[in-house]
C-alpha cells in the first residue's frame, strides 16, 4: 500500500511507499519508529482496507480509549484483528502492563492478529515482531532476538 496526502501546496508527501503487511493470527506486532513517519497513516489504511475486503471485524484502539481495552476481551469472541495507535502513551506503568498483557492474551491465548503502534521500547519488547516504519518503508527489527 502507498499514501500520498493531499498536498497542502505544490510538493505532496509520499508517506507509505509501496508497505507490504501480512497479518498472522496469534501473533502480537509492535510498529516503532519517529513521530510522523506515517505509523497512523499505516493502521488507518490497514483497518480501513482490511474491512473492506473480508468479513473481519476489526477494533482500532487509540490513545484516549485505553479503557477500551479493558472491552476487548469481551468483545474478542467476534474480534479478528486489533489495531492499536499508542495504546500505552499516557497510563502509568501497572495500567500500561495490564494493556499489555491483554494484547498478549489475545494474541497468545485467543489467537487473534494483534498490530500495535506504540513508542514504547518496552511493550514492543514484550510482542512477538517489531517493526519499524521510517522514511517510508516497513522494517521487521531483529526477528532472532
Ligand atoms: N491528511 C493529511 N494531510 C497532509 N499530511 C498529512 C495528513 N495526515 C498525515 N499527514 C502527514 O503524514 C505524515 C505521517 O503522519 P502520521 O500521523 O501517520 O504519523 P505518525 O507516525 O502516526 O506520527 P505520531 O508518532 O506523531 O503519531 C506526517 O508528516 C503528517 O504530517
Ligand atoms: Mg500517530
Amino acid at each position: 500500500m502507498s499514501a500520498t496526502p493531499a498536498p497542502a501546496g505544490a510538493a505532496g508527501t509520499t508517506v507509505l511507499k509501496d508497505v507490504r503487511y501480512a497479518f498472522e493470527r496469534g501473533t502480537l506486532r509492535t510498529i516503532l519508529g519517529p513521530s510522523g513517519s506515517g505509523r497512523t497513516t499505516l493502521l488507518s489504511l490497514a483497518s480501513g482496507l482490511d474491512s473492506a475486503m473480508a468479513t473481519r471485524n476489526v477494533m482500532s484502539l487509540s490513545g484516549g480509549q485505553q479503557q477500551r481495552v479493558a472491552t476487548a476481551r469481551a468483545l474478542a469472541c467476534d474480534v479478528d484483528i486489533v489495531f492499536a495507535d499508542a495504546p500505552t502513551g499516557n497510563l502509568d506503568e501497572d495500567t500500561a502492563q495490564g494493556v499489555i498483557d491483554t494484547f498478549r492474551d489475545l494474541a497468545g491465548e485467543q489467537d487473534k492478529r494483534v498490530v500495535v503502534v506504540t513508542h514504547s521500547q518496552h511493550l514492543a519488547l514484550q510482542s512477538d515482531r517489531i517493526f519499524d516504519l521510517r522514511k517510508g518503508k516497513l522494517t521487521e527489527l531483529d526477528s532472532t532476538r
